[in-house]
C-alpha cells in the first residue's frame, strides 16, 4: 500500500485535521463491526436491539445485549490507530475526532476533542426523568430502574432517534472548516453521520479514506487507502514526521 506524496504534503501543511471514525477502527481492538461477513447485523436484528420500542417491549433482552457489549469493550484496549490519532495532537494545531462509536476508545487513547454522534456506552439515563447514571449497571435485580420508577437505558442513539444536537452541530462545523478529513472504517451508509463526508468535500477538505475494502463513498476520496487502520496510520505518522522534520 503506497501513500501518495500529495497526501503526506496535504497533511503536513494542515492546521485542522478531522478523523471521522467508525466501527472499523475498533475492529483491531476486538470489537465486532456491524455490516459485512462477520458483522453484528448479520446475526442479530437491529429492530430488536437498537430501537426504543423494542426496549420498552423487552428491556431485559436489550440490557443483556448491552451488558455483553460493555464487557467486550471493557476487556478491549485502544489499538495503534486510536493511539496514532492521539499522537498527532503533538504535531497539529487542531485534531478533532468525530465518531459513531460508543466504545470510548478514542478517549482512552488520549484524544481530547471528540464529538460522539451515537452516545457512549459508559453512560445511562432514566427514560422518564432523564437523570444520568454513570456507574456500572447491576442486572442481578432485573432491569435497572431510577428512583422515580422510570426505566434506565444506555445513553446511545438507536435507530429512529435523533443524534445529540450539540455533538452533531459541532461535528458539522468541524467538517466545514477542516483542511484534511479522514474517513476511517465506515461503510458510509448510516445517515445523517455519513452526510458529514459530503460537507467536508463541498468545503474543499482533502479526503482520505482508510478501509480494508472499497466502499460506497470511496469515489469521493482524494486518496483511498486499502488496508487496516492500525497498520496504515502509524506508517503515515512516520512519513509525516520525516516530512515535517525536513521542512
Ligand atoms: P459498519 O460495520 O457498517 O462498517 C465497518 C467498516 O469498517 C466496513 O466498511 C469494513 O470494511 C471496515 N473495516 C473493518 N475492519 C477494518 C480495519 N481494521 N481498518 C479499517 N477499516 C476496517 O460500521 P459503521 O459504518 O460504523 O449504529 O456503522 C455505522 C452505524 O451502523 C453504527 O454506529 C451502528 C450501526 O448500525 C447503531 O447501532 C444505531
Amino acid at each position: 500500500m503506497e501513500i501518495s506524496k500529495e497526501t503526506i504534503d496535504r497533511i503536513s501543511t494542515a492546521k485542522t485535521i478531522v478523523f471521522f471514525t467508525e466501527a472499523g477502527i475498533s475492529a483491531e481492538s476486538g470489537i465486532p463491526v456491524f455490516r459485512g461477513k462477520d458483522g453484528i447485523w448479520n446475526k442479530l436484528k437491529p429492530e430488536e436491539l437498537a430501537n426504543f420500542n423494542a426496549f420498552l417491549k423487552n428491556p431485559e433482552m436489550v440490557w443483556e445485549w448491552y451488558n455483553h457489549r460493555k464487557k467486550i469493550i471493557h476487556d478491549s484496549k485502544p489499538n495503534s490507530a486510536h493511539l496514532t490519532i492521539a499522537k498527532l495532537q503533538n504535531f497539529f494545531q487542531n485534531v478533532i475526532v468525530i465518531t459513531q462509536n460508543i466504545d470510548n476508545l478514542h478517549r482512552r487513547a488520549g484524544s481530547k476533542i471528540i464529538y460522539e454522534l451515537h452516545g457512549n456506552i459508559e453512560r445511562n439515563y432514566c427514560v422518564k426523568c432523564h437523570t444520568f447514571y454513570n456507574q456500572e449497571i447491576d442486572l442481578s435485580h432485573g432491569v435497572p430502574k431510577c428512583e422515580c420508577g422510570g426505566l434506565i437505558r444506555p445513553d446511545v442513539v438507536w435507530f429512529g432517534e435523533y443524534l445529540p444536537e450539540d455533538q452533531l452541530n459541532a461535528a458539522e462545523r468541524a467538517a466545514e472548516n477542516c483542511d484534511v478529513f479522514f474517513i476511517i472504517g465506515t461503510s458510509g451508509v448510516v445517515y445523517p453521520a455519513a452526510s458529514l463526508i459530503y460537507t467536508a468535500k463541498e468545503n474543499k477538505a482533502y479526503l482520505i479514506e482508510i478501509n480494508i475494502e472499497s466502499t460506497e463513498i470511496s469515489y469521493l476520496a482524494d486518496e483511498s487507502l486499502i488496508g487496516k487502520a492500525g497498520e496504515i496510520l502509524p506508517e503515515m505518522l512516520e512519513k509525516i514526521k520525516s516530512k515535517i522534520g525536513s521542512t
